[in-house]
């Protein structure tokens, strides 16, 4: 533990190369993706910004958005740090770095041709999961490189035992293997084109298991392995609980596979199905709850780092929006409650707690911890640059969900509303009128995190060539001194 520099000797027993390209790649990705996500944000508020080309158009770059911050900015964080935290943990180095490179450069290609392919409008046309059959197959065949590197180096272990975030990074890789091949699995009808092998309510079924387990194995198990790595390596503490680590895992991984139904609520889906989807999403408040208690907890005794230290801040605040979302998560589930909510902005609020929140924060930080350590520096370049970053993106984050919160229930409430004749009270389009202000101000956060995130890459930029690095002692230091 500590915080002292990655020297040769260092390099000399892990191999990195692949934790280097993937964590520059996610700081890259993460501008592109957010870049995006603000320029939909304003095409929400003032349309007219897709200047009539088909390309520009919102129902083109929405998937590119989601597509670029979960599986490119999201996905090359996870492989960063599980390549990092397997290698540290298991005593050994990665099993193959030829695999390694080759995982690297096959994963950017997909990342790529996904956005080439969306704006121009081929897709699948399933949430998450739009990308077209070639592409779904050159993933699969990355995803199986991936797999046989990171098993690989847990099966040629020094140490007999499997650390905790190895099973969450474990999980997330089989889990997202499973849910793939399952849910891509189309008839081709030209080079891109191809129809589901489902059909009716069977795949709106299949899709939404998918697309919740996306939730659950992508954007909560793997950085759920970070937790269980970077915040006691940076916190200098062990884990509050190793035994509730493992209650944690198994009560997660069984208990997601269940709540899929919620997505659809007031369907073709038999009732009782969604009933199912509802309960083991009220259950699943808590195992999310236990682990978000186990990372907070785990600060026992070091709270004083909070104030002092960013990286600390970035990491535990990302808890507290992952508490938030899977509170809200099990009660947006409730059938009642997902009748207001469903088809609002209120969604979107839920959303971005969770992704700018819980994935984006506890990314940032992990990315901290593990940057200058991966370029042979003690520290970030600039660590002032870290606290700015951590504030704009707080800021931000509260901007675009208070706003689209407020938007939702507004909607949610103004939809229901009927006159004593029995009239709506209000037409459609007065309810989007309505939304403006609110759309204006989630433009404004979203262009505040999109600024964090730029500061981020300049400090990255900044610490890995190393031009002109600067030694300079902070608390960070001082505290493991
Ligand atoms: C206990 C945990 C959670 C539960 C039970 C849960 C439940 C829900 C529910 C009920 C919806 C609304 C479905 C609808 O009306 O269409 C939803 C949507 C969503 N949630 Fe969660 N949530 C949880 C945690 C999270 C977290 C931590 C994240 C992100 C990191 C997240 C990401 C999403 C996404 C992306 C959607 C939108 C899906 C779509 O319609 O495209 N959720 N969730
Ligand atoms: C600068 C930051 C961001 C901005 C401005 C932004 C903006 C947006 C906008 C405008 C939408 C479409 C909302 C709608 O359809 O009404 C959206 C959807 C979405 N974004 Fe973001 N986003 C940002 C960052 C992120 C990040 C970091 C993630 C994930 C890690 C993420 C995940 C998603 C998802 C999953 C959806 C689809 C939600 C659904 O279908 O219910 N976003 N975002």
């Amino acid at each position: 533990m500590g915080n002292t520099s990655v020297t040769a000797p260092q390099d000399a027993v892990y191999d990195d190369r692949a934790v280097r390209l993937f964590s520059i790649a996610a700081v890259v990705w993460g501008v592109v993706g957010m870049l995006v996500g603000v320029y939909i944000a304003a095409e929400l508020a003032w349309p007219d910004i897709n200047f009539g080309i088909p390309w520009l158009s919102y129902g083109r770059l929405r998937p590119l958005h989601t597509n670029a911050v979960i599986f490119a900015f999201g996905g090359c964080a996870l492989m960063a740090t599980s390549y990092y935290v397997v290698q540290r943990t298991c005593q050994v180095r990665l099993f193959s770095s030829a695999l390694g490179t080759v995982h690297f450069w096959g994963y950017q290609a997909v990342i790529v041709l996904a956005a080439l392919t969306l704006p121009l409008g081929i897709t699948r046309g399933k949430e998450y999961a739009e990308l077209e059959w070639p592409i779904a197959l050159l993933l699969t065949v990355v995803w199986v490189i991936y797999a046989i590197n990171f098993f690989g180096t847990i099966g040629i272990r020094k140490v007999r035992h499997i650390y905790v975030a190895n099973w969450f990074y474990g999980a997330f890789i089989i889990a997202v293997a499973l849910l793939h091949v399952v849910n891509a699995a189309s008839i081709p009808a030209s080079l891109w084109k191809s129809y589901s092998v489902y059909s009716g309510v069977q795949d709106a079924m299949v899709q939404w298991w998918y697309g919740h387990n996306a939730v659950g194995f992508f954007l909560t198990a793997g950085f759920l392995g970070m937790m269980y790595y970077f915040i006691p390596k940076q916190a200098e503490r062990p884990v509050y609980s190793y035994r509730l680590s493992i209650v944690h895992f198994w009560a997660l991984i069984f208990t997601y596979m269940w709540a899929g139904p919620h997505h659809l609520h007031y369907t073709a889906l038999p009732d009782w199905v969604q009933s199912v989807g509802m309960m083991f999403s009220l259950v699943l408040l808590a195992p999310s709850w236990g682990g978000m208690i186990n990372g907070i907890m785990t600060l026992s005794g070091a709270w004083h780092k909070l104030r002092d230290d960013p990286i600390m801040k970035f990491l535990i605040v990302s808890l507290s929006f992952y508490g938030m979302s899977t509170f809200e998560g099990p009660m947006m589930s409730i059938k009642t409650v997902n009748s207001l909510s469903h088809y609002t902005d209120w969604g979107i609020a839920h959303v971005h707690s969770g992704a700018l929140g819980w994935v984006g924060l506890i990314t940032m930080g992990s990315l901290y911890y593990l940057v200058p350590r991966m370029f042979g520096r003690q520290q970030m370049y600039s660590v002032r640059a870290i606290e700015l970053h951590f504030w704009i993106a707080t800021i931000g984050i509260v901007l675009y969900i208070a706003s689209m919160w407020s938007a939702g229930v507004m909607e949610g409430v103004m939809w229901r509303s009927i006159n004593n004749d029995g009239t709506l009270a209000y037409s459609f389009a007065e309810v989007v009128k309505a939304t403006f202000p609110f759309y204006v101000v989630r433009f404004c956060g979203g262009l505040l995190y999109l600024s964090g995130m730029l500061v981020m890459a300049w400090n990255v930029w900044k610490t890995a060539t190393g031009s002109s690095y600067r030694p300079v002692r902070i608390p960070l230091v001082a505290a493991s001194a």
